[in-house]
């Protein structure tokens, strides 16, 4: 077995938990029919509560949760929906899994997607949008909720590193019709795999419920489909960690934040883009990862110096070294279409937030990258 050099994100407090609602007096079962176990909804009352929103659904992960976001909004099949050109690919693939037509939008300076080319790229067929919050940067809603109102659109917000970041005073996920969450374990919390779905929207809470568990119509013990659906169900264990998760985050949150300002205050001055503020007047970021995008000069020696970072043993990710539309599913048919996505991800490195980086480490690292760059700024 290879050794894992990276912590565990889940201590004691997960564990007496799991072992009081699971190996207790009244012990609940590991899954219960679709997805209504006791631990699984308290999750999604406290959730919705933290997010700031009337209805939140568990599901099996942030992939599922876009795939059942987009399926609850029953769109005609041409229906055209709306990406930004950088994100994981996951968000792009709900789009295409559905067969609903994707078009590719640029990305603005904080690499979330662009008002002004949706403008341009809106057609008739075009409906809904999904805006991602790269990185724990919220996106510009004010400007996305207009577009939105006035071509009709449904706003889903791909919130799968934004949980806690606000715009505006409004938590990510409770601005747009739905909102998608990712709990994979390198998230802001995480319950090893998982998802949710916030919504203030009755119909779609309840549809989303509906297409979640094969279309099953009630709790009580009658097989009875209301329609097509999907097994996307969470297991209680996994509710149970995201139920202690859900205490922890606003701690975990700021430790993030410490480091990202960290790696801010020393990156500055060094011909490197730096992203904003953790908080500005109308956002606080999630500081999910701490981008540093490479000024053109710079970007000549960008596989130099990320050899040399690498070189150092310095923690880092290339999140991400390609646009979506390059990947072969897609066709690479959008080249030259969002040119800031492309120009953004050849020039592009990552630095860690979480918690397995102490301010310590944060301070040595972005020292170390800082000695790097200055031998190649002239
Ligand atoms: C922006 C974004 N969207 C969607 C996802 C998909 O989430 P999951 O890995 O839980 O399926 C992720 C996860 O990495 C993500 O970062």
């Amino acid at each position: 077995m290879t050794k894992n050099t990276f912590k565990s994100p889940l201590d004691k407090k997960e564990l007496s938990e799991i072992k009081k609602r699971m190996f207790g007096k009244n012990p609940e079962l590991p899954s219960y029919p679709f997805g209504n176990g006791p631990s699984i909804l308290e999750f999604e009352k406290k959730f919705a509560k933290f997010i700031g929103v009337k209805y939140a659904i568990t599901t099996t992960s942030g992939s599922t949760a876009l795939t059942l976001s987009l399926a609850s909004l029953d769109l005609p099949e041409d229906s055209e929906i709306l990406v930004p050109g950088m994100s994981f690919i996951a968000t792009a693939n709900a789009v295409y899994n559905l067969k609903f037509k994707i078009k590719f939008i640029d990305v603005d300076e904080n690499f979330n997607i662009d008002p002004l080319d949706v403008e341009k790229k809106i057609s008739r067929n075009t409906k809904a949008i999904i805006v991602v919050h790269l990185y724990g940067r919220p996106a510009n809603m004010d400007s996305i909720n207009k577009i939105a109102r006035n071509h009709k659109l449904t706003i889903i917000e791909d919130a799968c590193q934004s949980h806690g970041a606000t715009y505006k005073g409004k938590k990510t996920g409770s601005i747009g019709d739905l909102g998608c969450f990712s709990f994979y374990t390198t998230k802001n919390m995480t319950t090893g795999e998982g998802g949710m779905i916030t919504t203030n929207s009755e119909k779609l809470a309840n549809k989303i419920k509906l297409l979640r568990s094969h279309g099953y119509v009630n709790t009580t013990n009658n097989y009875t489909f209301s329609g097509a659906g999907y097994n996307f169900a969470m297991t209680t264990m996994q509710a149970i960690l995201g139920i202690v998760q859900l205490t922890k985050i606003a701690k975990l949150n700021f430790c993030r934040k410490k480091i990202y300002d960290i790696y801010r205050k020393n990156l500055s001055n060094l011909n490197l883009i730096l992203p904003k503020e953790s908080i500005t007047k109308d956002t606080s970021s999630a500081c999910h990862l701490f981008p540093i995008l490479f000024t053109e000069k710079l970007s000549e020696n960008y596989s130099a110096i990320v050899k040399n970072i690498k070189r150092e043993g310095i923690p880092f990710s290339i999140t991400y070294p390609e646009p979506m539309f390059m990947a072969p599913h897609f066709k690479i048919s959008y080249l030259g279409d969002c040119p800031m996505s492309e120009k953004y991800c050849k020039s592009i490195i990552t630095l860690f937030t979480d918690f397995n980086i102490s301010p310590k480490q944060a301070y040595t690292i972005s020292k170390k990258i800082a000695n790097i760059i200055k031998k190649y700024v002239k």
